[in-house]
Order: C-alpha cells, then sequence, then structure tokens
C-alpha cells in the first residue's frame, strides 16, 4: 500500500483537534510533520500524536517525501501559505474561509491550476452523517421541491477555543481574521446551502455588527461578533440565516429546509438529528450521531476525503471554487 508524508502548517486547535488525530488514523498516511512560528506548539503536538517538527515552512516546501500540506495557520495567511505549498508541488488541505479577500482567493485557486495539484477546502458541515442523509433525501427529490430555507450557527465564540485563549485572539482582529463570526461560522452554512440545495445564493440583505465580545483591552472588537440574513438563490429558493459569537448556552447548529411536501429538520434535537415532518402528517425520526461541536470532536471525515483524492488521483470533494463561491457571498453579508 502506498503510503504518503504530510506536513501541517499551524499547530493550534483546529490541528490539535481534528488534522493531527485524523491523519493519524489514517492507513494511507505514514509520517505528520509540524511546523508552526511558535515552535513549542509543532513540538508539543508531534510528542502527542507522533511524528516530528521542522522549523521553517521551506523545510516543508524542500521535502520531497512529503505529498501534502494542511494550511492550518490564521486566515491571513492562506493565501501565502496554501499558494507557495502548491507551488512547491504539494496537494493542499486549506482551511476555511479560503482566505481573507476574492483577490487572494484566486491567487490560492490560480496556484492550484498551475500546480495541477489538489486544493481542498475545509468545509466540513457537508460530511457530517445528518447533512449526508438530508442531501440523499433532496436528491431523491422525496420532498418535492425546496422552496425556503432557515440555519443558523453559534456557539460562545473563538476565545475559548483557539489556541491562546484569550480576548487578544487574532479572531478578533480585522487584520488577521477579516471576516468575523461571518468567515468563521457563516461560510460552513453558506457551503452547506450551496451543497444541500445544489444551488447558489445570489442576493443578501443582511446586518452584522460587534454587539457583546471586547478585545484584550476591553474594546468592542474589529469584527463582527453575530450576522442576521435574508439571502434569494439563483434558482428562486429564499432563506435565512444567523451567525453568533454568542450564544451562551448550548451550540446551535441547526439547519430547516422547507419543502413542498414537507420539512426536513437538522439538529434540533440531540437524539434525532434528522426529522422528516411529512404534509401528511408522517414524522421520521433518524438516529445519527451527534455533530462536532468544540466540546465533542469526532472524526469529521475531510482527511480520510483529501487523503483519498491524492491516491485516487480524483478532484477533492470541496474544491477551491466552491470555497470561492462561498466567500463571495460572505463578502456580500459584510458589504
Ligand atoms: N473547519 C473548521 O471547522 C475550523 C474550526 C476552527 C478553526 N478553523 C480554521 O483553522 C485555522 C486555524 O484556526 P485555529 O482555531 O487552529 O487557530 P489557533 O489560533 O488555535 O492556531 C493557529 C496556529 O497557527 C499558527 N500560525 C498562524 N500563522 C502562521 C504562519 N503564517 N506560519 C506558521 N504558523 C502560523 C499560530 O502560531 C497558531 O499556533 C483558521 O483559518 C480557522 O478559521 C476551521
Amino acid at each position: 500500500m502506498k503510503r504518503i508524508n504530510v506536513g501541517i502548517i499551524g499547530c493550534g486547535s483546529i490541528t490539535k483537534f481534528r488534522h493531527a488525530p485524523e491523519y493519524k488514523a489514517n492507513p494511507y498516511v505514514d509520517e505528520i510533520v509540524f511546523y508552526d512560528r511558535n515552535p513549542e506548539r509543532a513540538k508539543a503536538l508531534a510528542e502527542e500524536f507522533g511524528g516530528r517538527t521542522v522549523t521553517s515552512v521551506e523545510e516543508l516546501y524542500n521535502d520531497p517525501t512529503i505529498v501534502a500540506i494542511s494550511d492550518c495557520s490564521s486566515n491571513e495567511s492562506h493565501h501565502i501559505n496554501s499558494t507557495n505549498a502548491l507551488l512547491n508541488g504539494k496537494h493542499v488541505l486549506c482551511e476555511k474561509p479560503l482566505s481573507v479577500s476574492i483577490k487572494y482567493a484566486e491567487k490560492i485557486l490560480e496556484a492550484q491550476q498551475k500546480s495541477g495539484k489538489n486544493l481542498m477546502v475545509d468545509h466540513n458541515q457537508r460530511f457530517t452523517k445528518a447533512h449526508q442523509k438530508a442531501k440523499e433525501l433532496l436528491e431523491k427529490n422525496e420532498l418535492g421541491e425546496i422552496l425556503t430555507f432557515k440555519t443558523s450557527f453559534g456557539h460562545q465564540g473563538p476565545e475559548s477555543w483557539g489556541v491562546d485563549k484569550s480576548n487578544a485572539t487574532w479572531f478578533f482582529k480585522k487584520e488577521r481574521s477579516h471576516s468575523g463570526v461571518a468567515g468563521d461560522l457563516g461560510i460552513h452554512k453558506i457551503d452547506l446551502i450551496h451543497y444541500l440545495l445544489d444551488d447558489e445564493i445570489e442576493d443578501v440583505h443582511a446586518f452584522h455588527g460587534a454587539l457583546d465580545k471586547v478585545d484584550e483591552n476591553g474594546n468592542p472588537i474589529e469584527v463582527c461578533d453575530n450576522v442576521v440574513c435574508a439571502m434569494k438563490t439563483k434558482k428562486g429558493r429564499l432563506g435565512t440565516a444567523s451567525f453568533s459569537w454568542t450564544y451562551y448556552g448550548s451550540e446551535d447548529n441547526s439547519t430547516t429546509i422547507y419543502c413542498q411536501k414537507g420539512i426536513i429538520k437538522i439538529y434540533h434535537h440531540p437524539d434525532d438529528q434528522l426529522i422528516v415532518e411529512m404534509k401528511d402528517g408522517e414524522v421520521i425520526k433518524y438516529q445519527l450521531e451527534q455533530i462536532q461541536t468544540n466540546d465533542n470532536q469526532t472524526s469529521t471525515g475531510v482527511i480520510d476525503s483529501f487523503i483519498e483524492s491524492i491516491i485516487n488521483d480524483q478532484e477533492p470533494i470541496v474544491t477551491g471554487k466552491e470555497a470561492l463561491t462561498s466567500l463571495k457571498v460572505i463578502e456580500k453579508i459584510l458589504s
């Protein structure tokens, strides 16, 4: 069996909870090579998951045994790291949001075209069992045409998630995060709606604001901590969405799809992750699995899918082009 080495740029929370354990568990992955500009973080993860560290990003690029790289750096670095990794002949799994601007995102896509290597973006919502089941039901057209939708993604905020564990987090800085909760949580649901509806959001009316979060000096943060929006798709479906870093109770990760013959409710109920309510009164409940939350980290399936795309020389399931389309919606929300 062909086994490959992978590199990871950025050894913070997403690497610790998802990329490193999922690469470790993947049978095609031989060695994980960790790089962070804070070397202690790379060392800690190499000790926890096995593998080695390098002290410069060039060492990852110049290592011919490294076939693929996860770009888990903060948002403002993706267009530098992912572009360079692709141009150095590596397949890339880039964290979301793809970049901090459309111009920079296009630069990554150009590098992908030039290199011919795979570029996948970590829009992991598509992979959860309830979302997969919803996609299956919608593809079979069991509920008739999709009319409207409602989606929400909110939790207590990234200052307790990121490796810094402080209000000085880059997630709160305009130059580093760019898009606040919109690019952090919102982009996941935009990608999910595009995927489930096989459609594209083309018109948006949105409000956003920094309502409650404060930075390390007690000032309101520079990016939005809440977004509410109304949207219209190319196929004429209408929907609403809320994205929040200030849901100070349990996380909300729910979506509802309203169709001609009934409703699909996803992640509204902890035990029945997908519930179908038919117009005639029939209710079908599916027990699938609980969605990953910040406190419940299960395998996302993204790493396996990325590795599979490399091994089988196939286009990844989430392409750079799709991620760029979702980023454009985020830009509309913030404009
Ligand atoms: N897919 C998801 O569900 C999901 C969830 C959380 C975060 N993310 C994304 O993952 C990325 C990282 O987020 P995180 O939560 O791990 O943040 P984090 O703050 O916990 O960790 C980021 C790490 O990257 C390092 N880093 C930043 N820029 C670097 C660079 N240019 N070179 C080397 N190291 C660099 C930092 O030193 C830090 O250790 C972000 O883009 C974020 O949006 C995705």
